[in-house]
């Protein structure tokens, strides 16, 4: 089975979980409207890759924790679009699930959803306890406050925002879940992973940034400019476009370096090279538009 494939099957075996017995049918419908067809499933390629590279002994674990990864991100993309954030009305292509469904239906995907994934972590326990545990709270160091997607989402509502922690927080923080639980998945202790899910993190953000001041909504699925739209600190408004792209190829540089030593190591970091190769051609568009 192909890695899209495994980890699309786990996210639809977490989300069928959610819609068991007669739930609302409302409801039920969106859970699935918001995971499915995904996007790019970078964090949870991330984390299987890792759990691979350290040998996946347990791969009903690394699935549950790919999924409740996955999860989360659907549940803060789904949250991050209502009018009282970013008032976004597509996403990947199709209508945001508040202009789909209805807002308060967009509040309940994003809890349940948020639920589900420590759910689906409880459930994994029956396979090694202290692997659950151990991925329970690495995801929900990564998710809330003070270090998660709670405070990163939080910066937006203070009058002067720290654009690193903001960034850290905002969008790092699942990048660096996503190494560590696949350590964690694989039984190897996670604090190695850190720095390379940071870089990596870090990296994704100015990635976004630049395609978000360069890229049109189409190409992007989403709604574009929007850091201006709503006066966001940015890589690009902090460093130019040259400034930003110079950034992004620094932190790429410096993620394969910082890959621990394990079994997969040379698939692992050729795993990196083709990520970071996907969120460059941000570079190669900028040539393209201002020529
Ligand atoms: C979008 O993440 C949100 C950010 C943190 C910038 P992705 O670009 O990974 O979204 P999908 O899952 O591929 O749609
Ligand atoms: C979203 O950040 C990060 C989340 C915590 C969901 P953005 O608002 O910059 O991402 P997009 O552009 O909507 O995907
Ligand atoms: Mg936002
Ligand atoms: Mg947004």
């Amino acid at each position: 089975m192909g890695l899209q494939t495994r980890i699309n099957s786990a996210v639809e075996a977490a989300i069928r979980i959610g819609q068991g017995g007669t739930p609302p049918a409302k409801l039920k419908d969106a859970l699935h409207y918001a995971c499915t067809p995904g996007g790019a499933r970078i964090r949870p390629t991330i984390l299987m890759s890792v759990a691979m590279a350290c040998s996946d002994d347990s791969p009903k674990m690394a699935d549950a924790a790919a999924a409740a990864l996955e999860l989360i991100h659907c549940a803060s993309l789904v949250h991050d679009d209502l009018p009282c954030f970013d008032d976004a009305d597509i996403r990947r292509g199709k209508p945001s699930v508040h202009r789909a469904y209805s807002e308060p239906l967009a509040v309940l995907t994003g809890d349940s959803l948020i639920i589900l994934a420590f759910e689906v972590l409880a459930m994994a326990a029956e396979h090694s306890p202290d692997r659950a545990v151990r991925l329970i709270r690495t995801l929900t160091r990564q998710s809330g406050m003070p270090h998660g997607i709670c405070a990163g989402q939080g910066w937006e509502s203070e009058a002067k925002i720290d654009l690193s922690a903001y960034h850290k927080s905002k969008t790092g923080a699942l990048f660096i879940a996503a190494t560590q639980m696949g350590a964690i998945a694989a039984g190897q202790d996670e604090e190695p992973w850190f720095e390379l899910g940071a870089r990596i993190g870090e990296a994704f953000q100015v990635a976004d940034d630049l395609r978000d001041a360069l890229y049109d909504a189409e190409t992007l699925g989403k709604p574009a400019g929007q850091d201006e739209v709503h006066g966001r600190p940015n890589a690009v408004l902090a460093l130019g476009i040259d400034g930003a792209t110079k950034r992004l190829k620094d932190i790429l540089g410096g993620a394969i370096a910082s890959i621990p030593s394990c079994p997969g190591e040379a698939k692992l970091a050729e795993m990196v090279r083709l990520q970071s190769e996907a969120i460059m051609p941000v570079v190669k568009a900028r040539s393209t538009k201002v020529i």
